[in-house]
């Protein structure tokens, strides 16, 4: 549940609001000791997975000078619509109130939602007086007096660099980067913790094709996946299916959702909780033709976690137009502005979605994190039976052992053994291994697994012999 992980969270060291010594400013979280290498884990797995298909990764500036923004349409463009309430003094996206007032038209642009609130007379989902004022808010963070702006999406980064990159990879399409690093965002009603912050942590992935070819790769048969065209079925199928069904546009596109189902499981995110949505016309950003979002399941609503876009040649051929550099390259002597296809990771939302999804209470008592193996923040916890003497010395010397095969391991030698198993569950630590008096005499010790609670006696040589540790 999720209050239950905003509580683990703090208490144990996930995550938790930042500057709370200064009162607390919304929008903001800092991840702690666990949450840190939690999401070190999340990024890891993601550049990994890419890797695979070649991606080429760089690392540019958050501050952006503003002629980057006007050419992608940012500054024009980039805007929630803000509804304000005078009589509480809050602020809210327009969305939000619609829905408090029972409205499900999604209005287009700023005259049509200042009709609804006059028509409906809109009550303020705080304080239920009528809404003030309607207006367009754009989401940029523009640091006065110099002309920068702290970059909403890290993808400018890659579209201002693409001649360049393609150019290293000596002019070959397709042309994947990528780019891990912090997104900003002055969001009108930052909640629900990671879920909508003002400084957040995007994974990117620019993959830049020939138009007239969108093909990758040869899509493989995987899990059935839930499917919600904007047609307003819903499908219950693989991707490949969903491709040759013509439910997803080009292959391209197909691969991309693929690869975000299967990243995403890889991570441990629950099939059944994994969903993919095309967004309405009306609902995509300003350089998009078409979007699905990876939306995950937490408690009862469902949350994007991953954008996936057809962004076309918006970008580069914006920059073109508005740069020193020519972004039309040569295909069998025709010129052309390559077609981007955008699958962007939040990785906060990922984060949250799955401590949500693997959180339980054993016993309706004990809660535990039921973590992948792949992401848990430590794999094995070593611990004495008592905290002195020769079954101490031994612990440490197996810890220290271990240490040199995985890093992703914790001593612990106070409190019962109850207590520290009950603590690392509820950390997520797959396997816990005591040494205890008949360590001494036979070299074994107890290996206590955490999904059932089993326990098995394994020679310690054999521990040591192993490369990883995922199935101890
Ligand atoms: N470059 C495309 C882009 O930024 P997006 O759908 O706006 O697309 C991608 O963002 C992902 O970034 C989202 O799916 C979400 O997980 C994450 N994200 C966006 N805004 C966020 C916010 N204010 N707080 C936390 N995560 C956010």
């Amino acid at each position: 549940m999720y209050s239950d992980i905003i509580e683990i969270a703090k208490r144990r060291g996930f995550f938790w609001p930042s500057f709370s010594i200064y009162g607390g400013f919304s929008g903001f979280y800092d991840y702690g000791p666990l949450g840190t290498l939690l999401k070190d884990n999340i990024i890891k797995i993601w550049k990994e997975s890419y890797l695979n298909d070649d991606t080429i990764f760089i690392d540019t500036p958050n501050l952006t000078p503003e002629p980057v923004f006007k050419a992608s349409g940012h500054i024009a463009r980039f805007a929630d619509i803000a509804a304000e309430c005078k009589k509480c003094n809050n602020k809210f996206k327009f969305e939000t109130v619609l829905s408090y007032n029972n409205i499900s038209k999604i209005p287009k642009n700023i005259d049509e939602a200042v009709e609804l609130k006059n028509e409906f007379k809109l009550k303020c989902p705080v304080c239920n007086s009528i809404i003030d004022n309607v207006y367009n808010f754009n989401l940029m963070f523009k640091a006065e007096n110099n002309n920068l702006y702290l970059r909403p999406e890290t993808a400018q980064g890659i579209f201002v660099n693409f001649k360049l990159i393609y150019n290293y990879n000596r002019g070959k399409l397709p042309l994947i980067i990528g780019q891990a690093g912090k997104g900003f965002r002055n969001e009108i009603a930052p909640r629900q913790s990671l879920i909508r912050l003002k400084e957040f942590n995007q994974c990117e992935i620019e993959a830049f094709f020939d138009p007239d070819n969108l093909y990758f790769k040869e899509l493989y048969d995987y899990k059935k996946i839930k499917l919600r065209p904007n047609t307003g079925e819903e499908y219950n199928i693989t991707v490949k299916d969903a491709m040759e069904k013509g439910i997803i546009g080009s292959n391209a596109f197909a691969y991309f959702v693929l690869k975000t189902q299967y990243i995403l499981e890889y991570m441990g995110m629950d099939n059944e909780k994994l969903r993919f949505r095309q967004h309405e016309p009306d609902e995509r950003a300003h350089y998009a033709a078409d979007s699905w979002d990876a939306e995950a399941l937490i408690d009862n609503d469902w949350f994007e976690i991953v954008g996936i876009a057809n962004r076309t040649d918006f970008d580069l051929k914006n920059h073109d137009e508005n740069s020193n550099e020519p972004m039309k390259i040569k295909i069998n002597d025709n010129e052309i502005i390559p077609y981007v296809i955008e699958p962007s990771y939040g990785i906060d939302r990922i984060i949250l979605a799955l401590l949500v999804q693997s959180y339980y209470e054993r016993d309706n008592k004990f809660k535990v994190l039921k973590l992948n193996y792949n992401i848990a923040p430590y794999h094995i916890a070593v611990f004495p039976l008592m905290r002195k003497g020769e079954l101490k010395e031994k612990a440490l010397q197996l810890y220290n052992e271990i240490k040199k095969i995985d890093r992703y391991i914790y001593y612990d030698e106070s409190g019962s053994i109850g207590k520290r198993y009950a603590r690392q569950d509820e950390i997520g630590t797959p396997y816990c291994i005591t040494v205890d008096y008949q360590t001494i005499e036979d070299n074994t010790v107890t290996v206590r697994y955490r999904d059932t609670m089993k326990q098995k006696r394994v020679k310690m040589d054999d521990i040591l012999l192993k490369n990883n540790f995922e199935n101890l």
